[in-house]
């Protein structure tokens, strides 16, 4: 099987990985890619958010199958585009992918499905935001206020607030930017990152996953893309991931088939895990970043099968999922500034080390490797546990020089020692 992964983040880089470990898998290209992602595959240039750019690729370089990494070309109909041109193609229909393109889309299919999320309301003008603003929040007894971007953010869009200040100056911004915000109640809880593939009914779970939104130490500071993660949730009981599955991400599933719009690729469902059972925060169309960086690096399964079968309408043949035991820890390093404006440019040694996936870089005409992104590299451990994985990965991130640049040292650290509890 020949694979085309579209993206350049260590997300596809973590792709390219676990699909080069597939017997069936015989040639992989990327595009864009990255500076690392040229060890695994052929490195090809295209406009992602092309659908007939992406055909022709496709077409070229003979792909039997095109994983898509990111949600803006889902979101604008490139998985469309290779389906009409009879490409398989892991991810979802432009219809589809407004699970995440659309939160008010999302919200209507959950309330159909019955699923339980945080309760919500969109603002799209400016004169009814501080009366809104008042039904959500510390205003009404909640820790604090959500605020987010109708639309497609990378992560960077969500406020977090109990300070009604910044909770209206971030809304407030928004709609000066014709953006519609959805505010929404906060729900308490640790989070859970469930990846599962999707073909219509089909749902087959991944690894849950916890990622870490906020830049700093002890969740300090702004959100972000991602920061870090760990897989697996050792303070998740089965009984409740099972609820997960069946009681949200099935449902949900069914209801998007029912409805016409059947979800073909990865569903991510980010979730608080309340007092009174495990609620929607999002859901999202595509692998989370940086969760497959930890999750695919304890995948036995060929991982080329498993999206061709998903891709091809045959999820329901393929038998249950391998995984090694153990733990994985996901570390990100980023540049300095990020999440603000991220110097570029910065020479980067130590990259090409094992565990190291590469996410904002480049090479430079002269062979060395700089950054070009805000989050620059995903640093991967694992090991027997939680806390070997940890070490795994910390002893890497400190093999890796960046001037400036920033990582949390807390990854999986209140699970490793126990102090995550439901
Ligand atoms: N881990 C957050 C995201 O991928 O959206």
């Amino acid at each position: 099987m020949r694979v085309l992964v579209i993206g350049s983040g260590a997300r596809e880089h973590a792709l390219l990985l676990a699909l080069s470990k597939d017997p069936q898998v015989e040639a992989l290209t990327v595009a864009p890619g990255n500076a690392g992602t040229g060890a695994l595959a052929q490195q090809r240039d295209v406009d992602i958010t092309s659908g007939p750019a992406v055909v022709a690729l496709a077409r070229d370089v003979g792909a039997d199958l095109v994983v898509i990494g990111p949600e803006v070309p889902l979101v604008l109909g490139v998985a469309d585009a290779l389906r009409a041109a009879g490409i398989a193609c892991f991810g979802p229909s432009k219809d589809a992918a407004r699970i995440e393109g659309s939160k008010a889309f999302a919200k209507d299919v959950m309330s159909a499905a019955g699923v339980r999320t945080a309760v919500s309301e969109i603002v799209d003008n400016p004169g009814h935001l501080d009366a809104a603003l008042d039904r959500f929040g510390p205003a009404v007894g909640q820790q604090a206020w959500v605020v987010k971007d109708d639309g497609l953010a990378a992560g960077k869009g969500v406020v977090v607030t109990a300070d009604r200040a910044v909770a209206r100056s971030h809304a407030a911004g928004l709609l000066d930017g014709g953006h519609p915000v959805l505010l929404e109640s906060f729900l308490d809880g640790p989070e859970v990152s469930l990846f599962c593939v999707v073909d219509g009914a089909t749902v087959v779970p991944l690894l849950p996953a916890q990622d870490f939104k906020r830049v700093g130490d002890g969740d300090a500071g702004p959100n972000t893309g991602g920061m870090g993660a760990y897989t697996p949730l050792p303070w998740l009981p089965d009984d409740v991931l099972a609820r997960i599955v069946g009681e949200i991400v099935e449902p949900v599933a069914a209801e998007m088939v029912r409805r016409g719009s059947a979800f073909s690729g990865l569903l991510y469902a980010g979730l608080a895990i309340t007092s009174t059972g495990p609620a929607v925060v999002e859901f999202n169309c595509r692998f989370g970043d940086p969760e497959t960086q930890a999750v695919l690096a304890l995948l036995d399964s060929p991982l080329g099968q498993l999206l061709y079968a998903a891709a091809t309408g045959s999820l329901a043949d393929v038998g249950p999922l391998q995984w090694q035991d153990g733990s994985a820890v996901a570390v990100v390093i980023a540049a300095e500034n990020y999440p603000g404006r991220p110097r570029l440019g910065d020479v980067i040694t130590g990259a090409e080390k094992a565990g190291v996936l590469h996410a904002g870089t480049e090479r430079r005409a002269d062979g060395a490797v700089v950054s070009s992104g805000g989050r620059v590299l995903s640093v991967v451990g694992t090991g027997a546990d939680l806390a070997a994985a940890r070490a795994a990965a910390y002893e890497t991130v400190g093999a890796v020089r960046l001037p400036g640049s920033h990582f949390r040292t807390d990854i999986g650290l209140a699970a490793a020692q126990g102090r995550i509890q439901l």
